[in-house]
């Protein structure tokens, strides 16, 4: 019975709670292990269209039991109104678990996140606002709030007093902002703790011991690999890890329990907020994909860039990720297309690149270099097996899977939880 990792592979949105969602009533735990309600999933089930913010996809799978790991920020605010818009919708939310060491998002960095991006002007990062930076900024400072301090209330009043002792400062003197009020940060904080109390667990523990039992466990990744704060684009970057081995610390698993890692990518590339991209169209083509695919956030409502697909992300994002198996999305998007490029290596300023650019300044100058394959016009979306696919839809499957190093195990042709292809079953 395998622990499966389920990470992005490209700028996020790539369809990781679809993926999740499907693997659905075979599964004992998902486990969110990094960041916090940046996050949106939507999730198709028949006529109900779910959007899962700081909830991981498998909630809506009955039998499974959800778990927020430690690596996971947390907006009370928001964990409670999820938790009652799904219930008001039938969706049974008892099982939640939250890890007693994750991080709370404090008010105060929301505000932090939405006037440290104002003063940045021209170099801003096109944050979701939603506080993530300065948490986990916080976190590494030693000045983070943490679940378990909702539970004895002289530790946590300290606490929002040290970290306000600076933030305070910053507010008042360098944003111009009012200064925030230690009591009332703490009463509003600990309005929280007897409801969030019942919930919370030594998730390292009830992981560890569920795959000693040989349950099966997927930890599904926020953001991606492209936005992962190590390996991704940065400073465009969100402020956790969202590859791979970021699921080891953020829930307390170790790297040997991991049995399988999932890379989950479109058939095309999209993006949400600043930085490079470059296979990003600025056309009636990029128009296209942005129309036909609904590409606008869950999260923001903000239009996503969009572009042809990046054979070197997805090597990239094998290779950092360790990947054992693609799932590609939306290959029903780029169907009536009569020529679909593929970006298989960059011209750096007259250099060709076949592997990711190791530094910055050479990704922001990367020119793709494409080759074009063949579209088809068949609607595709009725499709369950790999040969109901016309034979041009098939050759570009095939050859996105050969230029992009995993073998492309799943195939999304529709939103809804139904319109897949499988072609190797992610548990097995
Ligand atoms: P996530 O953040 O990775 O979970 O992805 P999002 O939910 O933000 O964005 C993916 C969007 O694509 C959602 O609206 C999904 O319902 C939709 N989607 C997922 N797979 C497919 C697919 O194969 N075809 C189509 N047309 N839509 C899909
Ligand atoms: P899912 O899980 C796409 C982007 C933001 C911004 C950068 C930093 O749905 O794939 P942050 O608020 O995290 O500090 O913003 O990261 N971003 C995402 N883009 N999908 C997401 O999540 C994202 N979460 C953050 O747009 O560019
Ligand atoms: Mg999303």
């Amino acid at each position: 019975m395998p622990a499966v990792v389920v990470v992005g592979a490209q700028w996020g949105d790539e369809g990781k709670g679809k993926a999740t969602d499907q693997l659905g009533s075979r599964v004992d735990y998902v486990v969110k292990f990094n960041g916090g309600n940046n996050a949106g999933h939507t999730v198709v089930v028949g006529d109900e269209k779910y959007a899962l913010h700081l909830l991981p996809s498998g909630i809506l799978s009955p039998g499974c039991t959800p778990v927020i790991g430690n690596g996971v920020v947390v907006d009370l605010e928001v964990l409670f109104q999820e938790i009652d818009g799904l219930e008001s919708r039938g969706v049974d939310t008892s099982k939640l678990l939250v890890s007693a060491s994750a991080h709370i998002i404090p008010p105060y960095n929301r505000t932090l996140d939405k006037v440290t991006e104002r003063f940045l002007g021209k170099r801003q990062i096109g944050t979701t606002g939603r506080g993530i930076g300065p948490t986990y900024a916080d976190k590494m400072n030693r000045v983070g709030i943490r679940v378990q301090d909702l539970f004895d209330a002289s530790i946590l009043r300290q606490k929002v007093e040290g970290a306000l002792a600076q933030k305070n400062q910053l507010l008042v003197k360098v944003f111009n902002r009012r200064a925030v009020d230690v009591d009332a940060i703490t009463e509003e904080l600990l309005s929280y703790a007897e409801r969030v109390r019942p919930m919370v667990a030594d998730s390292s523990l009830v992981l560890n011991t569920a795959l000693d039992e040989g349950r099966t466990v997927v930890f599904e990744a926020g953001q991606a690999t492209m936005l992962d704060v190590d390996h991704g684009t940065y400073p465009f970057v969100t402020s956790s890890s969202a590859i791979a081995a970021g699921a080891c610390t953020g829930s307390g698993i170790g790297p040997t329990r991991i049995d399988r890692v999932v890379g989950v990518l479109k058939a095309y590339t999209t993006r949400v907020g600043e930085g490079p991209f470059p296979t990003e169209l600025h056309d009636d083509m990029g128009e296209f994909l942005r129309s036909t695919g609904g590409e606008y956030g869950t999260t923001t409502g903000r239009p996503r860039r969009t572009g042809w697909y990046d054979a070197v992300v997805a090597r990239y994002a094998t290779r950092v990720n360790g990947l054992t198996d693609l799932v590609m999305t939306k290959l029903d998007v780029l169907t009536g297309l009569e020529k679909i490029p593929v970006c298989v290596a960059y011209d750096v300023d007259g250099v060709r690149h076949d592997e990711m650019p190791a530094d910055q300044s050479s990704f922001h100058h990367a020119r793709p270099i494409y080759e074009e394959l063949d579209g088809w016009a068949e609607d595709i979306t009725g499709a369950r097996t790999f040969e109901d696919l016309p034979a041009a839809a098939q050759r570009y499957v095939l050859t996105l899977e050969e230029m992009s190093g995993t073998r492309i195990s799943s195939i999304g042709v529709g939103p809804d939880r139904d319109e897949t292809i499988v072609r190797q079953d992610l548990l097995d």
